[in-house]
């Protein structure tokens, strides 16, 4: 679980940083929204770690942290990746 929480974390700020190095190209105007949700997510993540950390791993919070993330994940990318998709089709 500590690698998943790892593994997700490297991989998201990666992923976070490349969408917003891609957003600043494009001059895509909500980028500070993105990167607000990029961060929150980022720290929600950190607190879901050490929850587990702290309660040796309870099963009930490991469920609610898997759900927690895929839903995140799911509502930022069709709610607000596909609008910057939306943007660099206008602007091409
Ligand atoms: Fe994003």
């Amino acid at each position: 679980m500590v690698q998943l929480f790892d593994f997700l974390d490297d991989y998201t700020k990666q992923h976070f940083h490349d969408e917003e190095m891609y957003m600043q190209n494009i001059r895509y105007p909500e980028i500070e929204v993105q990167k607000t949700a990029h961060k929150k997510f980022i720290a929600d993540l950190a607190k879901l770690k050490t929850e587990y950390q702290t309660s040796g791993g309870n099963i009930s919070l490991i469920i609610n942290a898997n759900q927690m993330i895929i839903d995140w994940l799911t509502k930022h990318i069709f709610n607000m990746d596909k609008k910057i998709g939306a943007y660099a089709k206008i602007i091409k």
